[in-house]
């Protein structure tokens, strides 16, 4: 029966992974999915989790199943995380969310409970948006239409013509946001655009989903959270999908969580139940050793502001690699071509190249990035720089 099947080639990001991890070149360079790496291009575990995994150690005394939601703590400690504690849908209690097997989870999850809500609303997604969107949505039967969101031309967020398309959303669709740090183009919305987009959807009675992979990455926690925060006090209805990978360097554990901020209690609670009913299809319940190391470092004051200045250190690093690649790259005589990189937030920017110089930096050398010329800013370092750069110049 198998025989049917045709093999597919790997994942377009994760594939990226593979290919690196077998190229022998002692040259190579890593700027494919988007991980935390450091000055050795290694992805360390951050301290606060060292410690946290120390702590929960000694305290896990089972391995019996925890519970369908996940642990009350983590929700309620990833609740006050994306929304602040003094929130007013806190307050009105109409805030529901469930612990998800990382941010993919937290989206198929969320995606199912939509399909479940109407067949014929649209999620609306932007162009581009990042590549796993797409099928975990769809695969979801949810319908997908995209919205313009990239000038790759001129490297700006095209805010005119986002409105200009959204203005055509019908009562009930969904719009796909990202929180911050936009994957792939690195170009996010400033607040006085988060508050006009509230409007037109509040207008059109669309509902905001915002995916939440990169908070604290692009200029800090309260910064990158503002549209999120300004939409759940703003908009009637509002789902997050949060992933805890890069902000706790938590990728093999899988830790995300679902949140639906409903119109009120009561339907937060329907909210719940319902993702609960659709992960106990999927998946029956989340992982729980991740969890429970944001759950330590969340709910431990010295703890977590240990976990906020590593998260700090690597958002500088971050902001200072974008600044080295553009310095290099005009001294190396691409005048201001690629200027636009430094005001550009989080791990990835486009390099605007065609797909056939991408490859060339594969096959000659050794430097791997997604075929859309998406670069993880993060795996640049100073011993890797010169070199990428001057790489990046021979094939343009
Ligand atoms: C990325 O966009 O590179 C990351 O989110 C990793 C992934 O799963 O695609």
């Amino acid at each position: 029966m198998f025989e049917v099947l045709p093999e597919l080639t790997a994942d377009p990001i994760l594939g990226l992974m593979t290919d690196f991890k077998n190229d022998t070149d002692t040259r190579k360079v890593d700027l494919g999915a988007g991980v935390y790496k450091n000055e050795n291009g290694h992805t360390p575990i951050m301290n606060a989790v060292t410690k946290a995994q120390q702590i929960w150690l000694a305290r896990e005394d089972s391995k019996v199943y925890s519970a369908p939601a996940g642990s009350p703590s983590f929700n309620d400690a990833i609740i006050e995380l994306a929304l602040g504690s003094q929130h007013s849908a806190i307050a009105e209690q109409r805030v529901a969310n469930v612990q998800t097997p990382g941010g993919c989870g937290a989206l198929r999850v969320a995606a199912n409970m939509l399909k479940r809500c109407s067949q014929n609303s649209k999620v609306w997604v932007s162009t581009p948006t990042w590549a796993n969107h797409i099928p975990l949505l769809a695969s979801a039967g949810l319908e997908l239409v995209e919205y313009s969101y990239y000038d790759s031309q001129q490297h700006i967020l095209d805010f005119d013509a986002m409105i200009s398309d959204l203005s055509q959303l019908n009562t009930g669709d969904i719009v796909l946001l990202h929180a911050c740090c936009h994957n792939p183009s690195g170009a996010d919305l400033n607040p006085e655009q988060w508050r006009a987009l509230a409007e037109l959807l509040n207008t059109k009675g669309a509902i905001p989903y915002i995916d939440m992979a990169y908070l604290g990455l692009g200029d800090g926690i309260n910064e990158d959270a503002y549209g999120l925060r300004y939409l759940a006090e703003h908009c009637p209805e509002l789902i997050v999908a949060i992933s805890c990978s890069k902000n706790f360097g938590l990728y093999r554990e899988r830790v995300g969580s679902i949140m639906v901020a409903a119109a009120n209690s009561k339907d937060a609670q329907t909210c719940k139940s319902q993702l609960l009913n659709v992960a106990r299809e999927i998946y029956s319940m989340p992982p729980s050793y991740g969890a429970a190391l944001v759950d330590i470092i969340l709910n431990d004051a010295a703890l977590k502001h240990n976990w906020s200045d590593e998260l700090i250190h690597m958002r500088k690093r971050i902001s200072s690699l974008r600044e080295q690649l553009c310095e290099r790259l005009t001294f190396a005589g691409a005048g201001d071509r690629f200027d636009y990189i430094v005001n550009e937030k989080g791990m990835f920017s486009f390099l605007g190249l065609t797909v056939e110089q991408v490859k060339r930096l594969k096959q000659e050398h050794h430097i791997y990035m997604v075929d859309s010329s998406r670069i993880n800013i993060a795996g640049l370092s100073t011993n890797n720089m010169d070199y990428t750069v001057e790489s990046i110049m021979s094939v343009l």
